[in-house]
């Protein structure tokens, strides 16, 4: 779908239906866009308003037929809620609102009356927002095709000249920051036998061909030569060969910071010998959204060009039980030297990013933030809402907290004191791969941290926010795409403190 920044009057445009944002209260009508627009109606606007019928209550719609003086058959307003709360979040929601009522009713073209002093920021908002709502899934239906509705383009529709240039770049960083979570949710919700470590390794690279990213692919052969000892341990039960990507994004110009994105790549998750119960187990083709996150994130900072350096790295297989799986009590090296006594082959994601997290030093990185669906703990802790973040760097965590408000991908910290280390001392090994039972989320990043030296680090656990995320207008039930647009504002937002 297209969305584009037009100049011209939103009465000739020969869109299916105009949309009009409406802040809540009587005033609201009386000037701006929305009293044209209700001068144009003859007053339909005033009169659905004094009727009570519409009260400019957030995510409140309506639909309005036109007469001659405006060119579109409709005329929707949304409802933008009281005007001094009013923020990026809210224009995202009553944006996705709208545009999913007037596809459902047949749209194919929407046209966004726009003051030329419209802030950029809510163009993108909108932009994002009417796409990700907009977004489905249906690659693997054959049937019932034909009922499914589409909308073609959204056009803001600008006055005049002035402030279009910067409209159209907030347009197309919107769209370029949908599509990267798109791409994000597309991987994420395809099953395990459409997306297997290989096929991934494909799309990364493909990613980054049209978007001149660099992109290293090392196989079982380089994996084994390499000493990916904890990777290789989780892929030997498996029949498909596991995949590390390297994803690499260098800012033309003087050499700037490096930040790193780690992404666990569980292409299906079974659990391996300490298989999972079947019910639910379906939901684990998941179980590769951190990777899904940060490929969706490479491509958009491919695309936008930030000026830092960005780093995408992916630990992908599956985690399968069979007469070749890693068993509880195997001790396993990882690419680090360390050790690993594995209790449960369960807590595999920990295991693929002990390796990802070794070979993040090779790049001498200001910052690495993994992104992995690691424990069903911080479902019970946070719910769906939010991400766990822990790490070694406040500072880095404090970055992360201000993107996740501006995007409302939302990250919560909870500690990672030393106290906590004694949860993964092993008898045999350097480490184990779980801790007691108490603090499931953290005994996992207190893992990670085993393993994350030499930078500074966070770990998100997005077990609760990569699908079932409910509760907004623009975020499916399936998967989320959550990251993408958390990663790529902290991208963006990126000063280096040297
Ligand atoms: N992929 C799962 C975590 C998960 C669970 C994600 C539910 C989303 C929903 C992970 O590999 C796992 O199995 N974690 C175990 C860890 C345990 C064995 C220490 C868990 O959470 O039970
Ligand atoms: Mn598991
Ligand atoms: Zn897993």
């Amino acid at each position: 779908m297209d969305v584009n920044v037009k100049v011209e009057n939103f009465k000739s445009a020969a869109v299916d239906a105009l949309v009009i944002g409406v802040f809540e209260g009587e005033e609201s009508t009386r000037s701006g866009i929305v009293q044209t627009a209700d001068e144009a109606l003859e007053g339909a606007i005033r009169r659905l308003v004094d009727l009570g019928d519409f009260e400019g209550k957030h995510k409140q719609t309506a639909i309005l037929y036109t007469n001659e003086e405006v060119a579109a058959p409709r005329l929707a307003v949304v409802g933008l809620g009281k005007s001094d709360v009013f923020d990026a979040e809210k224009a995202r929601e009553a944006a996705g609102e709208i545009a999913c009522k007037l596809r459902d009713l047949g749209a194919k073209t929407i046209g966004i009356p726009t003051p030329s002093d419209a802030p950029p920021e809510m163009i993108q908002a909108a932009t994002e927002g009417s796409l990700l709502a907009l977004y489905q899934f249906n690659q693997h239906k054959t049937e019932g095709l034909d009922d499914i509705k589409e909308l073609d383009a959204i056009t803001f529709l600008v006055s005049d000249e002035a402030g279009r240039s910067s409209q159209e770049d907030a347009a197309a960083l919107g769209s370029a920051i949908a599509h990267g979570t798109m791409l994000a949710r597309d991987l994420s919700n395809q099953p395990g036998n459409k997306l297997t470590p290989t096929i991934l390794a494909e799309k990364a690279q493909s990613v980054a061909d049209s978007t001149g990213l660099k992109c290293e692919i090392l196989d079982l052969a380089d994996l084994k030569e390499q000493g990916f000892g904890t990777l290789l341990a989780v892929a030997q039960g498996s029949e498909e060969e596991p995949r590390f990507i390297a994803l690499d994004y260098v800012p033309e110009g003087e050499e700037r910071e490096t930040v790193v994105f780690v992404g666990k790549g569980i292409t299906f998750d079974t659990g391996g010998i300490s298989l999972k119960p079947g019910k639910g187990m379906e939901e684990m083709k998941h179980d590769m959204s951190g990777a899904a996150a940060v490929l969706g994130a490479m491509q958009v900072i491919g695309n936008v060009k930030p000026d830092v350096r960005v780093v995408g790295l992916i630990a992908a297989t599956e985690n399968m039980p069979s007469g070749t799986a890693i068993k509880p009590g195997d001790v396993v090296t990882s690419y680090s030297g360390k050790t690993v006594e594995i209790i449960n082959t369960d807590a595999e994601g920990r295991l693929v990013l002990a390796d990802a997290l070794g070979y993040a030093a090779r790049y001498e990185p200001q910052a690495v933030i993994d992104l992995a669906t690691l424990t069903g703990a911080v479902i019970v802790a946070l719910g769906n809402l939010t991400a766990g973040m822990m790490g070694t760097s406040q500072d880095l965590m404090d970055r992360l907290q201000a993107a996740g408000e501006k995007t409302h991908e939302r990250v919560w910290q909870l500690p990672l004191w030393d106290d906590y280390d004694e949860q993964i001392k092993s008898n045999t090994a350097d480490v184990k791969n779980i801790g007691d039972g108490t603090a499931g989320t953290i005994a996992g990043a207190v893992f990670l941290k085993k393993f994350a030296e030499g930078y500074p680090w966070v770990h998100l656990d997005i077990a609760g926010t990569a699908w079932d995320m409910k509760g907004s207008s623009y975020v499916p039930k399936t998967a989320s795409g959550y990251g993408v647009r958390l990663l790529v504002q902290l991208a963006q937002d990126w000063e280096s403190k040297s």
